[in-house]
């Protein structure tokens, strides 16, 4: 189980920079998600890591150790991808022993592994199928044994689950967690799925456009996003932003919009006049018969278990959630509060977050 350090890292692809001084480190057997949208990086990163692409500048160390220029075979890691090739003329247990075989590792040995393997995946009533006769979920998990039993330092995972239905996706989400919790094998998983980062990691990455915008445990993410991007990415319904300005209200900080005054936390160090970024999440705003502001209800959402609405205030769309069913209708108005302390403060300019 090795540490994995990135110092420096920086990838171009001809004469397209794609990432720049990317530094951070990865304490051995800790799971750790690189969390962002599509096209920002994270696969080139892993790819890296894997050795599959070149470095351009910097160095990625693993247990302390130079990896640039170490063939891909050598870096002992393992790694799944979302498109998972079996071999479709092997059976599950041909398709796992695969990598063993090629390596003339003896057959009694290989038995054990591929059973251990098997075992830990709830497989082993499956060893003599062929991948054509097993579901999309036992496929994934064919492609799991592969990489378990290289007992790799070091496990990747580039959006395994992405080809993978929602309720299957919640399994195997709580599998690879177990595993890792049974094996401890440093893990590095890509996702663009905030819910799979939130669920699964020790400590979140979240990049954006080739940078980090924040490394953190899922807690820390959700409850301090550093700035405006990671505050919109984490969380679903996404949190709401508003534009305004700092005042003094009767001693207490809270921020103008049109004709309201919404209160900001005591202890903020946004100074009056400040032009900032109020966030607060649909689940904070609590609606009801009293509050302090009001809104028309433009929709409602019956998700079964909470209610979304869409509340108009004061020419801004802002989404609450409620818990339960809510009896309002598209037109009535709605009272809510905001607890103060519930506040995303960001100065506008910067989009970082003040405390
Ligand atoms: N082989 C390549 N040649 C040129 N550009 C590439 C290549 N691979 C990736 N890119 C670019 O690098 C950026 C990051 O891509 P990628 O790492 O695949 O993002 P992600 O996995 O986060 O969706 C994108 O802008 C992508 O277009
Ligand atoms: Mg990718």
């Amino acid at each position: 189980m090795a540490t994995v350090e990135y110092d420096g890292i920086g990838k171009n692809f001809g004469p397209v920079t794609v990432m720049e001084n990317i530094s951070f480190a990865i304490d051995a057997q800790k799971f750790v998600v690189l969390l962002g949208p599509s096209g920002c990086g994270k696969t080139t990163l892993l790819r890296m890591t894997a050795g599959l692409e070149t470095i351009s500048a910097g160095e990625i160390r693993m247990g302390g150790k130079r990896m640039n220029e170490i063939h891909p075979r050598d870096r002992d890691i393992a790694m799944v991808f979302q498109t998972y090739a079996l071999y479709p003329q092997m059976t599950v247990f041909d398709n796992i022993a695969f990598s063993l075989q090629v390596r003339k590792i003896a057959a009694e040995e290989i038995k054990r592994q591929v059973e251990e393997a098997a075992e830990i995946l709830d497989l082993t009533d499956y060893l003599k199928r062929y991948p054509r006769a097993l579901s999309g979920g036992q496929r994934q998990r064919v492609a799991m044994g592969r990489a378990l039993v290289r007992h790799p330092q070091v496990f990747l995972f580039d959006e395994p689950l992405s080809n993978l239905d929602a309720k299957l996706r919640g399994q195997m989400r709580l599998e690879i967690r177990r595993i890792h919790d049974r094996l401890n094998t440093t893990t590095i998983y890509v996702t663009h799925d905030q819910i799979e980062a939130m669920t699964m990691a020790d400590e979140i990455v979240v990049m954006n456009g080739g940078n980090i915008e924040q490394i953190g445990s899922p807690e820390e993410i959700y409850d301090r996003p550093a700035n405006c991007f990671v505050a919109d990415f984490i969380g679903s319904p996404s949190i709401n932003l508003l534009k305004g300005v700092v005042e003094n209200q009767d001693g207490k900080p809270a921020m103008r919009i049109g004709d309201n005054s919404l209160r900001l936390p005591d202890s903020t160090s946004a100074a009056a006049g400040q032009s900032i970024v109020y966030g607060i999440r649909p689940l904070d705003i609590e609606v009801g018969i009293d509050g302090e502001a009001s809104g028309t209800v433009e929709f409602v959402e019956n998700t079964g278990a909470e209610t979304h609405l869409h509340i108009r205030f004061d020419g801004h769309d802002i989404r609450a959630v409620a818990p339960g069913r809510l009896r309002v209708n598209h037109g009535d108005r709605l009272n809510f509060t905001i607890n103060p302390d519930k506040v995303h403060v960001f100065d506008q300019s910067s989009e970082m977050r003040v405390d």
